[in-house]
């Protein structure tokens, strides 16, 4: 009787195993930023809490590669090398149209941006998205001081309360 229990337990966690297998789902696809929801309703009901990080977070090799792919892609043409802007948007500047999140940034190189941002999905690789979304943050302050390349004076992102 006992063995028999056993067995039958035995079936089931293996059966349990089988069923909580779950395909891996691509970044690209989970790349959903809710902050940069233009409204509440959506088609299709409320979207599930999607939960996107940037892999790349702190990390110093992704953020020299990203100012390499800034140049590389030609964003430097439209947003100047250090990201002070031209024809493209200051990149430095206190407030980001669309927000400086990773995700709001992974957004807005993904998907472009109606008033003459080019859409780079399917043009940059996930992964170099998220390099160049790390190096933006890096220019803007927002990724740890340790991994943040030194800069001069006046290509560092200024504090908006202009605290210095
Ligand atoms: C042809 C010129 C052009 C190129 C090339 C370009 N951009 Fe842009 N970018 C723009 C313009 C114009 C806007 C403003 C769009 C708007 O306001 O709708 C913009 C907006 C942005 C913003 C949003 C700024 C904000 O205030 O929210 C980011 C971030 C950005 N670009 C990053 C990049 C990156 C990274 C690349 C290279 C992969 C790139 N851009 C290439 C023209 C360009």
């Amino acid at each position: 009787m006992r063995a028999m229990s056993l067995a039958v337990l035995l079936v089931l966690t293996v059966s349990c195993k089988r069923e909580q297998r779950q395909l891996r789902v691509e970044p690209d696809q989970r790349a959903v930023s809710l902050e940069a929801r233009e409204g509440e309703i959506q088609p299709g009901g409320p979207v599930q809490e999607l939960v996107v990080k940037n892999p790349y977070e702190g990390n110093a090799d992704a953020i020299a590669e990203g100012e390499r792919l800034y140049g590389w892609y030609n964003c430097s043409v439209c947003h100047g090398t250090h990201g002070g802007g031209g024809m493209g948007l200051n990149l430095l500047a206190p407030a980001l149209v669309y927000g400086d999140a990773s995700d709001n940034l992974f957004d807005t190189i993904n998907k472009g941006r109606p008033k003459g941002m080019p859409s780079w999905g399917g043009r940059i690789p996930t992964n170099q998205i998220w390099e160049i979304v790390t190096f933006i943050r890096s220019l803007r302050g927002l990724e740890p001081k340790a991994v943040t390349p030194a800069r001069e004076e006046a290509l560092q992102y200024q504090s908006p309360a202009g605290s210095r």
